[in-house]
């Protein structure tokens, strides 16, 4: 196989509060089980994110805790990058968009932009409000629609009939964050030139057939009405407008979504000065085989599939108005964007209605993250909004990650650690023997085809159908029944470990953690999956410290293939390698939501 550069870019969770498991449903898993099937299959990965730190949502979350939006941006970034860290999500660097390399790479785009002719500035009326005079962002206020009547339209658009708004036209606006009535001043801005990038971004959308239907038909559709869009706000917190006359003024910034996409790019370019070869990103971003893939949910999807590419398009200077590619050279446009839906609580019972979800620190507090990273690849919201149950939780946890995988384990390792004391030999295999090892062996095909599609419920299942076939050759075989014939007995067992191996290796992905001790059990010594870790670093450019998530992922065996196991290993009796669950955590945990949302 040929090694690809495969770019993981994942979403950037804003550092305004903790994430809960829908958050990580959407960027973070699918992400990792991407990353990791991606390395395994021999291919350099680079994966990258960080916590997103500007606009409105930081700044109105700093004002709810009293705090400055820095020392709020430093709390939510340090807790979120634990979580990350607790899930096993194996970035190679996870920043965030406060360090002085990310404002100076974001402002050289913008400056590139200007250059190319992509960004001009107009005057324009913005909503203020009246208590606090600072700028109330488009989809801070709420209102009728003008188009269609419904009463809870947004400023930018409306999720009713899906038009894009002006807030200026909403009848009846008022503040979402206090009720209040916005006023509209006039105020200069830049705009990024959208129309200029149709005919291009059109062109590239039409060779985009590797797609999930319902993220191509998405983006298609918001190509038909495109508009120039404001990409400077009234704010004092972001990156300065790096333009004469706009750089030192305190009042203006560039907008939040301008700077986060841009983080893609500029954390590749801190991941390689990082590494001691600040050339190191530019096969990821403009190798010939360089492909990006960009993980997110469903919100998202505008900023990744039109934002971010128009950007990138008038940066290569690709676009209507022509222009010269910027310093760093041309860059890729995504190759695809793997967008998930929404995952919601107990019927939605709790996250729409009243704003409740399960933080992945207290998830994490009482159950393992295999478990979670389990029930998100099988039922997960890959492609249409799914519904978060204890229930369900319980269900697939026991019966398919205990008495399904966590069982293939537990009793093929201890009876040849009990018979044997090690890896049993192999003698003359049967026809059933030889079935079953092509079937485990031949799986990395069609599973790994699925994974790099991102098909991952699909590939899950297809795993836990080589387990359950393993389960059922072991009930089969009945090795505990062959005390008298030990050398068919260890046969049996030798075939049943190789495929546990197998069957490891194809978890991976989706159970990093399980499957390292997996390979412990096995025998096995040193790193099969790694882990991220958690990391104190310098700015590079003199700004103050920070902490960061990175990982040697080079030095991992985990491999996308059958690998023999070698007879005689020694073996010792395994602990199980999940815990089943007592059914009364279901209503455990439902008080604990009817308590959360009664606050
Ligand atoms: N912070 C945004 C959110 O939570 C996601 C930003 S993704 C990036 O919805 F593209 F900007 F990086
Ligand atoms: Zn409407």
């Amino acid at each position: 196989m040929s090694s690809r550069h495969i770019l993981t870019a994942v979403a950037w969770p804003y550092a305004s509060g903790p994430r809960h498991i829908g958050h990580v449903a959407g960027f973070g898993v699918p992400s990792d089980v991407f990353s990791r099937y991606q390395r395994m299959a021999g291919n350099e990965v680079l994966m990258v994110s960080g916590t997103d730190e500007h606009g409105t949502p930081i700044l109105v979350a700093a004002e709810q805790e009293g705090v400055s939006p820095k020392e709020l941006a430093d709390r939510y970034n340090r807790i979120i990058e634990e979580d990350l860290v607790s899930l096993g999500l194996s970035y190679d660097l996870f920043t965030r968009t406060t360090t002085r390399n990310h404002h100076k790479v974001s402002q050289d785009i913008f400056t590139t932009l200007h250059e190319n002719g992509y960004i001009f500035p107009k005057t324009t009326m913005g909503a203020i409000s009246p208590t606090t005079g600072r700028t109330l962002p488009d989809r801070y206020i709420e209102g009728i629609c003008p188009i269609c009547a419904f009463p809870h339209a947004r400023g930018d658009q409306c999720d009713n009939c899906g038009n894009q708004l002006d807030p200026i036209d909403l009848i009846e606006p008022r503040s979402r964050i206090n009720g209040e009535t916005p006023i509209f001043v006039e105020g200069e801005h830049y705009f990024l030139d959208l129309p200029a990038f149709v005919d291009t971004l059109s062109a590239w959308l039409a060779t985009r057939t590797n797609w999930r239907p319902n993220v191509l038909r998405f983006a298609l559709n918001l190509l038909e009405d495109v508009k120039p869009r404001s990409y400077t706000r009234d704010l004092d917190w972001g990156v300065p407008v790096p333009l004469d006359g706009w750089r030192d003024r305190p009042d203006k910034r560039i907008y939040v979504w301008f700077d986060a996409v841009v983080g893609y790019l500029s954390a590749s370019i801190e991941w390689a000065r990082r590494t001691g070869d600040p050339e190191a990103w530019r096969p990821f971003w403009q190798a010939e085989d360089a492909r990006g893939y960009y993980f997110m949910g469903k919100d998202n999807i505008v900023f990744h599939a039109e934002i971010w590419p128009a950007q990138l398009t008038g940066y290569n200077g690709d676009g209507a108005r022509g222009g010269t590619p910027g310093p760093l050279g041309k860059l890729h446009l995504p190759h695809e964007v793997v967008s998930s839906e929404f995952l919601t609580m107990e019927a939605k019972k709790f996250s729409s209605s009243r704003g409740v979800g399960i933080l992945v620190r207290d998830f994490l507090s009482r159950y393992d993250p295999d478990a979670l990273r389990y029930y998100l690849a099988v039922a997960g919201p890959e492609t249409s909004d799914t519904d978060f149950t204890w229930a369900e939780f319980l269900r697939r946890n026991n019966d398919e990650l205990v008495a399904g995988w966590g069982n293939l384990v537990n009793r093929s390792i201890s009876m040849a650690a009990k018979n044997v004391g090690a890896i049993p030999r192999c003698g003359a295999l049967s026809g059933v023997d030889q079935a079953l090892l092509s079937r485990s062996s031949a799986a990395f095909g069609p599973v790994g085809d699925l994974l790099g599609r991102s098909r991952q419920k699909e590939a899950v299942r297809e795993a836990m159908k080589v387990v359950a076939d393993a389960n059922r050759y072991l009930s089969d075989q009945a090795p505990w029944k062959l005390s008298d014939e030990p050398a068919r007995r260890d046969t049996v067992l030798h075939v049943a470990l190789q495929v546990v191996d197998d069957c490891k290796a194809l978890l991976t992905p989706f159970l990093p953690h399980s499957a390292q001790q997996v390979h412990e059990l096995l025998g096995g010594t040193g790193t099969w999956s790694a882990m991220p870790a958690l990391r104190e670093v310098e700015d590079l450019d003199g700004g103050t410290p920070y902490s960061v998530i990175m990982g040697e992922y080079g030095g991992e065996q985990a491999t996308w293939q059958s690998t023999p196991l070698p007879e005689g290993r020694p073996l010792t009796p395994p602990t199980p390698v999940f815990k089943k669950l007592d059914p009364s955590i279901v209503d455990t945990e439902l008080e604990r939501l009817e308590s959360a949302a009664a606050e």
